[in-house]
């Protein structure tokens, strides 16, 4: 087991992301005991203050996102004697080199460092760290998405990161892989003996996977127009779940077992081009309408002016691989959708033969489903055929019926973590399992990009829907052509 790190630095410190997510799972790991002690975080970010008026910050922030059960006076002046606020801009030497001053008289055991910034100040906070003497072989770093906007500025990053640290060292977040339900796809594929034999061509029809938020754009336009649902959700979310259905069983539940596995699968997708995406592929943008009964304006309207970025993509693609072939993946996300919901599922093939035929009944039996529903309820629902109650003299009816299990009910009294909280208690210990390898982000921005470059060449625009609905009709087209329909 690799050493602690008991100082972890955080840049971006003052953002919405340290508020939102990093400072209150920090906090939660100090009430659970899971912390080392002693523990320290230096927190930096551009802006000049004092360690008394960040801790300020940090404390309002603890009251609207920390756990309401956790939350206690003394518990949260406990953790905020643990944080201590250091300015420093990227490229300012003599910031980082008063920030290192400071890691340096915490001790020197290892520093997990915490990139919470715009990516394009990964490489120069790299940089300065090294400078300051910050980098050793023992220090981590995390890095949030995006990491590039394609292929090639991916690996310029990485590139200029993977100078300074070893891969084994660099802890590349999608936070995602921190969620109890995405980890749990793993448990209920390896965890048991039940799915394994038929999670294949033979048994699988296709299998769909829906990320769709109700949220629009929610001020994040300057960084979200021009990226567009593809980048943000499908490059990073959605392949890794993508890559955990799809994969070969890992020996073992290490770091280089699993990604080694998920890499396979991601180096498997059939890349699109300017033909194909026209069939495989639907790009949307929303317009005003109604989100649970509340007006949403237009994406263009609330940016101010025309825009060619979707909002929200559907796409058919296909594993060139033993297992999957001629199983389509059908995946779709949006914004300004009806319903928060993330959902694969599985769609098994029909029996190959019904033997409940009799007098002219022949209702056709409906092909299992599986439906794992990874947020906001955490449930899994697989349907299969049961006899209807009756004397059967026109032959046996069936039905289908769900067997459900709610993981909520399942382990109730289990706290539901942050995702963040995983991932940073994984960072502090050394563990780079649930975190993306180079190789991953580059194989994943590798289709990605024959997406964008389709798009691209054949011209492709997006397709108004109102905001509040699943999308353009051209989404639900894209499915149905095939005879199916998206599970909604
Ligand atoms: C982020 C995207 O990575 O994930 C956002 O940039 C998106 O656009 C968010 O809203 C969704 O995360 P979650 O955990 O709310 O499903």
């Amino acid at each position: 087991m690799p050493d602690k790190s008991a100082t972890l630095i955080l840049f971006g410190a003052t953002g919405d992301l340290a508020h939102r997510m990093v400072f209150p799972s920090l906090y939660h790991l100090q009430c659970d005991g899971l912390l080392p002690r002693p523990f320290h975080i230096l927190a930096s970010g551009r802006t000049e203050m004092d360690d008394a008026a960040f801790r300020a910050t940090i404390a309002e922030a603890l009251k609207t996102y920390a756990a309401a059960e956790l939350f206690d006076d003394a518990r949260v002046a406990a953790f905020l004697d643990t944080v201590i606020y250091c300015p420093v801009a990227a490229g300012d030497d003599a910031q980082f080199a008063a920030l290192a001053e400071r890691a340096k008289a915490l001790g020197d055991g290892p520093v997990a460092v915490y990139l919470s910034t715009p990516p394009s100040l990964f490489a120069p906070t790299a940089e300065g760290l090294a400078k300051a003497g910050l980098v050793a072989p023992t220090t981590r770093i995390a890095m949030e998405k995006p990491i590039g906007k394609d292929l090639a500025s991916s690996r310029e990053v990485n590139d200029a990161v993977g100078a300074l640290f070893h891969e084994e060292q660099i802890f590349r977040v999608d936070h995602y892989l921190g969620k109890e339900t995405v980890q749990n796809l793993m448990a209920l594929r390896f965890g048991n003996r039940l799915f394994e034999p038929l999670w294949n061509s033979s048994a699988i029809d296709h299998v769909q996977i829906t990320v769709a938020e109700t949220v629009g754009l929610e001020g994040r336009v300057s960084y979200y127009d021009g990226v567009g649902a593809l980048k943000d959700m499908v490059q990073n979310h959605m392949l890794q779940i993508l890559s955990i259905i799809a994969m070969e069983p890992p020996a073992r539940m290490d770091s280089t077992s699993v990604r080694d596995e998920k890499v396979k699968a991601l180096r498997s997708l059939r890349p699109m081009n300017a033909d194909t995406v026209h069939t495989h592929s639907v790009r949307g943008q929303y317009r005003d309408g109604a989100v649970k009964g509340k007006l949403v304006a237009g994406y263009a309207e609330e940016l101010g002016k025309p825009s060619d970025t979707e909002t929200f993509v559907a796409l058919k693609a296909h594993l060139d691989n033993w297992r999957w072939t001629g199983v389509p993946f059908y995946l779709r996300t949006g914004k300004a959708m009806p319903n928060r919901q993330s959902e694969i599922l599985i769609q098994f093939k029909p029996v190959t033969h019904s033997i409940f035929r009799r007098n002219g009944y022949h209702k056709p039996l409906e092909p299992n489903q599986l439906i794992i529903r990874l947020q906001p309820d955490e449930n899994i629902r697989l349907c299969i055929m049961a006899k209807q109650p009756g004397l059967d003299r026109d032959g046996v009816k069936l039905q289908e019926v769900g067997l459900d299990v709610s993981l909520a009910h399942a382990f109730e009294g289990e706290r539901r973590r942050i995702a963040y909280e995983r991932l940073l208690l994984d960072l502090i210990e050394g563990d780079t399992t649930l975190f993306v390898r180079r190789d991953e982000v580059e194989a994943q921005w590798t289709w990605i990009d024959s997406i964008a470059a389709g798009w691209r060449a054949s011209g492709q625009k997006v397709v108004q829907y109102a905001a509040g609905t699943w999308g353009p009709s051209a989404g639900i087209a894209l499915i149905e052509r095939d005879g199916a329909s998206w599970y909604d």
